[in-house]
């Protein structure tokens, strides 16, 4: 289960362009399950009708602190009590200036003022308003009372004119909100190292030789670990898919490449996830030039061979100089097409791991690029737990289990 799921979030709208950005972010905020107080500010109303935010977050919208009923004023502390999380986005440059002064004029600087619940601000607003010392300062301050501040982005402006002050994405904004929810979680602390996508193995400029690896499920591992106060590196072959906010990537897209960034981040880490695809061969030589037919031809007839040699085995490595690396719990990955128990045990005594994560790569829903992955835990005491087909989150979820049980404690490690 997310950790958004049943999170007490409160969604603060100030008026800015950006506001009617906001809504898609309390539409996929309440989809993933948390309960959504949308907070406006009176200049945010004539931007985004309240109607709108209550539709998507099926709750009351707050905006009038004064308003004659007395409600919004009765409720104004208990909203921030039960508030895990106050998340400002858009803030404008007035907002951001009220929060950091402890002003309380408006039901929004109200619950934010009574709360003790950690505050996410994602500035959005006109560059030179964003650079102005004024507001550089009041982010400082918000900083320093622990404020976690998510960095607007460069793009072209309501403006017309091109610079930073844009709202990041709702993507960006949900990654801000689990890693600040999940800050206190059973990772917090620990250094987590993830390897994700496939390799690329260059044949010449134009070719290579590679596999059908997503990168789905490590960015799935990276994320969730994130969410459960984890510091991550993620590092990353040949994929698609964004970085997740919070994450440090490194791209590393061959399998020599990513043997020396994984020998380097595992260095005082405390476990590394290895659900890359590396290939196990890659060309004997890289062609300088496009390879031509006609040259192919002219010295080895009508077909081509292509003589292929051993990758470095990454986890192999890792496990001869496991002296390097003290108190690392090591999880591979064996995908299989065929007698996936065996070759997963095999796995797991030859490469001296933890745990193996193996799945049948043949079944279409635990397959490549597949949103589901059905997987086997394979533990180094021959025990095994077969989980359900289940959303490589979730999957994430019991693979950070095993490794959570098998943390050694500080104290050991020291
Ligand atoms: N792996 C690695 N270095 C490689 C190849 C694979 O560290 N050069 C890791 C993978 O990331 C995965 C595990 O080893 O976690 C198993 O990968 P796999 O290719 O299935 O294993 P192999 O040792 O190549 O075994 P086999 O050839 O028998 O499939």
């Amino acid at each position: 289960m997310s950790i958004l799921s049943g999170a007490r979030i409160i969604v603060g709208v100030a008026g800015g362009i950006a506001a009617y950005k906001a809504a898609d972010l309390v539409s996929k905020l309440t989809q993933a399950g948390a309960l959504v107080d949308v907070v406006m500010t009176e200049r945010a109303r004539e931007f985004v009708a309240p109607l709108t935010f209550s539709a998507l977050s099926q709750r009351p919208v707050w905006a009038d602190l004064w308003e004659p009923t007395g409600a919004a004023a009765a409720r104004h502390i208990d909203l921030g009590r039960a508030a895990q999380l106050i998340l400002v986005a858009p803030a404008t440059a007035n907002v951001i200036a009220r929060l950091a002064h402890g002003m309380a004029d408006d039901m929004l600087t109200a619950i934010a003022l009574a709360s003790s619940a950690p505050l996410v601000i994602a500035p959005a607003m006109e560059t030179h308003m964003l650079a102005h010392p004024a507001t550089v300062a009041n982010l400082a301050t918000l900083r320093e009372r622990g404020a976690h501040i998510v960095p607007a982005e460069p793009g072209r402006l309501a403006s017309g004119e091109v610079g930073t002050g844009r709202l990041p994405s709702t993507a960006t904004l949900l990654g801000a909100a689990r890693l600040v929810l999940g800050s206190g979680g059973d990772l917090q602390g620990r250094r987590v190292v993830v390897t994700a996508g496939g390799t690329q193995e260059a044949i010449d400029p134009v070719r290579f030789i590679g596999n059908h690896s997503s990168g789905r499920q490590g960015f799935a591992l990276a994320e969730v670990a994130r969410d459960r106060g984890a510091a991550v590196t993620l590092i990353a072959g040949v994929t698609a898919l964004a970085t997740p906010y919070g994450v440090t990537r490194i791209d590393a897209t061959t399998a020599a490449t990513m043997r020396d960034a994984v020998l380097a981040a595992c260095v005082g880490a405390d476990a590394l996830v290895m659900s890359a695809a590396v290939a196990d061969f890659a060309p004997d030589a890289v062609a300088e030039h496009k390879i031509k037919k006609r040259e192919v031809a002219a010295r080895d007839g009508a077909d081509m061979t292509l003589r292929l040699r051993r990758t470095p085995d990454i986890l192999s490595e890792l496990d001869a100089a496991r002296g390097q690396f003290p108190g690392l719990v090591r999880v591979g990955f064996a995908a299989e097409t065929r007698a996936v128990q065996a070759a997963a045990r095999d796995k797991l005594a030859r490469k001296g791991l933890d745990l193996v994560v193996a799945n049948d790569v043949s079944q279409p829903a635990s397959g490549f690029g597949s949103p589901t992955n059905a997987v086997w835990l394979v533990r180094r005491n021959g025990e095994l737990t077969e989980l359900p087909l289940l959303p490589k989150e979730t999957v994430a979820e019991h693979i950070w289990d095993e490794v959570v049980a098998l943390l050694p404690t500080r104290a050991a490690r020291a």
